[in-house]
């Protein structure tokens, strides 16, 4: 990395995709855990985030990532929930990305929540790519743990690889009808004007390392000018979920995508009648690779720069509300900020 590499926001990317297509598997292989497992019904039902550093990354990706070619600090990954009822999830999940992982099950094939994930892709104008998932649940599959997808697919008998490439393109045809021109994505040249398609498995984490490499290829050369921002702005957040907190009342799980955020801070939250103002009394870190809905160890900070997930704890925050907004207020009167944070609502 270069010298600046202070100044550079961490992109958000949004993992969208239908129901059980593996959204939550592939961030639990990236980051080592098993959040899908505990969950209820073994559906998402909320938004989360991680923050993966670039080292991690870069190990995760072997050689097809060099961290001296990146000078992001890292990745900060959303999860969205694919069920049909979490619509306004999903939307706000993709209203906050730089760049989205449309994961689509490649046995399964698009799927109303695929499509509805592309209208949000389409709407907001987001970079995508898309993990073709479950690659190992075909029949006949050969896996090899870990590895490249090319070296995987080149070890798959011939029978298993047209099946695979049926899938496959049945991937790409689709997104074509969606108006995107799209191809595996070892043949493109140019990924902002051709959609990368990645066959991966969450399971074996065959084509991770791929993926990654993809995303960070995509976040470094076509985001890396928008990540240029002020991370010395007054922050400003949305709030993901609200929550009881033992010692501390009810706290808010907050996406931070602008500026900082100091404890101490005044800050005006969304609430269910009005805006809420008050003075942050604690901002809790989830650890690097954490799922912070899970997390339960949280390390208390000064500071927090764009892009993260942090708690705040404050008082008067039981009528805040999970999608409002949350801003700092620095140099600017309160009733300016208090009139933002209404007109968003
Ligand atoms: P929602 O959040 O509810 O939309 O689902 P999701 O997209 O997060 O799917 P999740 O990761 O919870 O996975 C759904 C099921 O598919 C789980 O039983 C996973 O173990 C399984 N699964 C996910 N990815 C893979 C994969 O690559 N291979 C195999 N064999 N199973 C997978
Ligand atoms: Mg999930």
């Amino acid at each position: 990395g270069t010298e600046d590499a202070a100044t550079l926001r961490t992109p958000i990317v949004a993992v969208l995709g239908h129901v059980d297509h593996g959204k939550t598997s592939l961030l639990d292989k990236i980051r080592g855990s098993a959040v899908s497992e505990g969950e209820s019904g073994a559906i998402t039902q909320h938004i989360g985030a991680t923050a993966v550093p670039l080292e991690t990354i870069s190990s995760m990706a072997g050689e097809l990532v060099d961290p001296d070619d990146f000078d992001l600090p890292g990745l900060l990954f959303i999860d969205t929930p694919g069920h049909h009822s979490f619509s306004t999830l999903r939307a706000r999940g993709g209203a906050l990305a730089d760049i989205a992982i449309l994961v689509v099950d490649v046995n399964d094939g698009f799927q109303p929540q695929t499509e509805e994930a592309i209208d949000i892709i389409q709407r907001t104008g987001t970079p995508f790519v898309v993990a073709a998932n479950k690659v190992d649940t075909i029949p006949g599959w050969n896996p090899n743990e870990g590895a490249p997808i090319k070296a995987s697919y080149d070890a798959q008998s011939e029978r298993v690889r047209s099946t695979l490439d049926e899938g496959l393109y049945d991937i790409i045809g689709d997104l074509s009808s969606a108006g995107f021109s799209a191809d595996l994505y070892w043949r493109v040249q140019e990924f902002q004007r051709n959609i990368g398609v990645v066959p991966v498995s969450a399971m074996t984490g065959e084509g991770v390392s791929d993926l990654l490499a993809v995303l960070m290829g995509l976040s470094q050369r076509y985001m890396r000018e928008e990540m240029e921002v002020d991370v010395s702005g007054s922050g400003v957040g949305t709030v993901l979920e609200v929550k009881e907190e033992r010692g501390f009342g009810a706290t808010i799980d907050v996406v931070v995508y602008d500026g900082v955020i100091r404890e101490g801070d005044t800050i005006v939250v969304g609430g269910m009648d009005e805006p809420i103002v008050t003075e942050i009394r604690a901002l809790l870190q989830p650890r690097p690779l954490a799922e912070i809905r899970t997390e339960n160890r949280f390390e208390r900070v000064d500071e927090i720069e764009a892009a993260a997930g942090v708690k705040i704890a404050a008082p008067e925050l039981d009528d805040a509300m999970a999608g409002a907004p949350v801003m700092v207020v620095r140099d600017r009167p309160v009733e300016a900020v208090v009139d933002d944070v209404r007109a968003e609502l």
